[in-house]
């Protein structure tokens, strides 16, 4: 890993996802999470404060050894005890079924094969568990997405492989998740990085 990767990034990561205007969706995601509770790209743990009584457990995975580091710190902030898995979303080192809640957000745009790390997800998912979720992706103005597609390759270089196109709903559904629920929209900011999908999400 180079040195902005390994350095650097970390850092930005952490202070743009600081930003304020995420934190109703975080608050609305998180409290829906119960029992045994897996966050895939954890990142530096901003979630943390908001996992209600009912997460009984939280594990959180993710790639990156120094937002794992942060996370660490902000594990006082969870009501529910925390365990932290350094590991690729693409393989997750959990048994079939031992999961009640997978979350994830703002992360499946940056995982380089989203749809396999789904896959995964569905894996260690209960039967009856669910997919929580808030992530930015493909709008559907035509307008954005030429926008999305024209920035994404040097965004992908900055941003640590954000993608601003990737089709949210279709990878979860491709994946072999039911949506029960969904809301989409744009945030505050620039059109190509603000189109959000959140909502959540069954195995079937
Ligand atoms: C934009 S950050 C979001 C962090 C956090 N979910 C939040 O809401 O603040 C994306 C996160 O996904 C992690 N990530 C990217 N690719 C991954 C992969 N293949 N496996 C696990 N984590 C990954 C990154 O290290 C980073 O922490």
């Amino acid at each position: 890993m180079g040195l902005y990767q390994d350095r650097i990034l970390p850092h930005l990561v952490n202070m743009a996802m600081r930003n304020r205007d995420l934190l109703p969706y975080r608050e609305r995601v998180i409290s829906a999470a119960e029992g045994r509770v897996l966050e895939i790209g954890i990142g530096s743990g901003l979630n943390l404060p908001f996992y209600p009584p009912q997460a009984r457990e939280v594990l959180g995975l993710d790639l990156s050894p120094r937002l794992l580091a942060m996370s660490r710190h902000a594990a006082n902030q969870s009501s529910a005890p925390v365990t932290f898995i350094e590991a690729s979303a693409e393989a997750i080192p959990l048994d079939d079924h031992s999961i009640d809640t997978v979350v994830t957000t703002w992360t499946l745009c940056t995982i380089p094969a989203a749809l396999q790390a789904l896959g995964e997800m569905r894996r260690v998912l209960r039967p009856s568990g669910h997919l929580l979720f808030v992530e930015h992706g493909l709008s559907p103005d035509a307008n954005v997405r030429k926008w999305q597609d024209w920035l994404t390759p040097a965004w992908k270089r900055i941003g640590g492989g954000c993608h601003l196109n990737r089709p949210i709903r279709k990878l979860i559904e491709d994946a072999s998740f039911g949506i029960t629920e969904l809301e989409t929209g744009y945030i505050k900011g620039p059109n190509p990085m603000t189109y959000l999908y959140q909502g959540r999400a069954k195995p079937v």
